[in-house]
């Protein structure tokens, strides 16, 4: 592998055991307050990141490189409402998709086309989970400071689906 691709994709690694932690701590967030719906939306994004990470991991070693393990730093845990809760969310899904941009330009950069193939999965990934940010927090932009709403917006999150691309 070619080593600066693999210190990319282990940088990645990184990216996405942060965004897994971030998510379980907002998940925890929801569920202390009341925000059952939102809680099981947060574990489940914590649960499909972790499954991104792997994938990396898994690749890196099966492709003669070393997938290395790092050390996170303690995510966020206060949080005001909801509201900020997936600016957040959509703040990192942009952050993650900028780096995996980045993978891509290196990739072609290097003529390294195995590794560019890996990585279109990643990127219809990331189309997917900014569309579905962008929904829920214009979502709650109309709601503003309704609580109502905000119990309804709780309730229904599962049922909400990002538009087609
Ligand atoms: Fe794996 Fe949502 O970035």
């Amino acid at each position: 592998m070619i080593p600066e691709i693999e210190k990319l994709l282990n940088d990645q690694i990184t990216y996405e055991a942060t965004a897994s932690a971030q998510y379980l701590s907002m998940a925890c967030w929801a569920d202390v307050n009341g925000y059952n719906g939102v809680a099981e939306f947060f574990y489940t994004q914590s649960e499909e990141e972790r499954v991104h990470m792997t994938k990396l991991v898994k690749f890196i070693n099966e492709r003669s490189g070393a997938a290395v393990i790092p050390a996170i730093d303690k995510p966020r845990d206060d949080f005001k409402s909801l509201l900020e809760l997936f600016e957040i969310f959509l703040e990192s899904e942009e952050f993650v998709t900028a780096k995996i941009n980045n993978i891509i330009y290196e990739c072609l950069q290097h003529k390294d086309y195995n590794v560019h193939n890996f990585m279109q999965w990643y990127v219809a990934e990331q189309l997917e989970e900014e569309a579905t940010a962008r929904t829920l927090l214009d979502k709650l932009k109309i709601i503003g400071g309704d609580k109502s709403g905000h119990y309804l917006f709780d309730r229904d999150i599962s049922t909400f689906q990002a538009p087609e691309e």
